[in-house]
């Protein structure tokens, strides 16, 4: 079956606009885990495509989620993270508002606005739902969370971050020149590993993975071992054994699977011994940013960034401009995957392109197909 997608979908400004339009402003994203809000007023600021999004920690305890927008020119409110204290204070004319969106003052109200019904101009909710820890947004108020979670209930990861033995590493923070679907579909592109991955991971072979479809999203399985599935090839954990490294006490991972793809863009990788969680953002047609965040065991979790190639200490970006050798010459599958979606990206921007074949079965390329699949019900919509 060829490609559902054809290459105007990862080259065109068009298609990204429409995807921003229909995709992007009701799904849910990955913002943060509930442990970065700890106190009442504790806020982290982020663009979810075209939007600008706040969560907050309210009084009451519980996180809240709105469209950081000011009410009266649209400023936005609040930047990165930090703390509020009670109130948050637009820094343009100092309407200032209550942690749970309420406007509260107005300078000289009563001279400059002696109608101004307050009550009408709160901030804009936006939806947010909490799962193992994990903190999603969606732009849209009325979003339904239980239907973004339920297929993952008894399925998801037994990481618990929170745990004593578990510690956060450095986020990553990688610039693409490619669409963010190339990676995604990369990323669950199961025909790739043995050949492209060849010196990294070195497989598994088709039949060896699967991908298990659980409405929009999927969850990766090793299958190598008889009637058993896993988190990682049998090769991986014998070699994690050679090296005696140790499992985080919550993971034990037999029976749970190693990549969960949360549609559309969310790649939660879950080992016994590291768990992390990418965001991929389109910044243009061709580029995306991508972010991730990364825990392991507290003791032997180290910070990898300057041994990534094209890392930049400056800017903490890692950017493929920057590497000082070939990518099949890294020893990192990350940056194999980065170089190949950047050709993949070179080769849909020409016109001869055309979609060709992709190979079928649940550990091949039928994965892609779901994505796509998927994609085009949203873009309809
Ligand atoms: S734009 Fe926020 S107070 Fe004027
Ligand atoms: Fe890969």
């Amino acid at each position: 079956m060829p490609s559902k997608l054809d290459a105007k979908a990862y080259v065109s400004e068009d298609w990204l606009r429409t995807e921003n339009e229909k995709l992007f402003s009701r799904s849910w994203q990955f913002a943060g885990l509930e442990t970065d809000f700890k106190t009442p007023g504790d806020y982290q600021a982020l663009e979810l495509g075209l939007y600008q999004i706040f969560i907050i920690r309210q009084k009451s305890g519980d996180l809240k989620a709105f469209h950081n927008v000011c009410r009266h020119r649209g400023t936005t409110l609040l930047e990165g993270k930090g703390n509020t204290g009670n109130s948050i204070v637009c820094p343009y004319h100092r309407w200032t508002y209550v942690s749970d969106g309420r406007l509260k003052g107005v300078p000289q109200i009563k001279n400059c606005f002696p109608d101004l019904d307050r009550q009408k101009l709160s901030l804009k909710p936006a939806a947010i739902g909490v799962f193992k820890d994990l903190v999603f947004v969606n732009p849209d108020p009325a979003a339904d969370f239980t239907d973004f979670v339920k297929p993952l209930q008894d399925k998801a990861w037994p990481h618990d971050l929170t745990a004593k033995d578990v510690i956060e590493m450095p986020p990553l923070h990688y610039k693409l020149n490619c669409n963010w679907k190339i990676f995604v579909e990369n990323a669950v592109d199961g025909y790739h590993l043995a050949y492209l991955h060849e010196k990294t991971l070195g497989g598994p072979l088709v039949d060896e993975n699967l991908w298990e479809q659980h409405d929009d999203h999927m969850i990766w399985y090793a299958a190598d071992e008889q009637d058993m599935r896993h988190s990682l090839p049998v090769k991986n954990r014998k070699e994690a054994k050679a090296w005696r490294a140790r499992a985080i006490k919550s993971a034990d991972m037999t029976g749970y699977g190693g990549v969960y793809f949360l549609f559309p863009n969310t790649l939660i990788t879950a080992t016994p011994y590291t768990f992390s969680i990418a965001r991929l953002i389109p910044t243009t047609a061709g580029t995306s940013d991508m972010t991730v965040r990364q825990f392991g065991r507290k003791g032997d979790a180290r910070d990898e960034r300057k041994h990534i190639p094209g890392y930049d200490k400056v800017t903490d970006t890692i950017r493929s401009e920057l590497w000082t050798k070939p990518a099949l010459e890294s020893g990192d599958f990350q940056t194999e995957d980065v170089w190949i979606c950047e050709k993949v990206q070179k080769g849909l921007n020409s016109p001869a392109y055309e979609a060709g074949p992709l190979s079928s079965g649940s550990g091949a390329e039928d994965p892609i197909i779901w994505f796509q699949e998927s994609i085009l019900k949203a873009m309809n919509k």
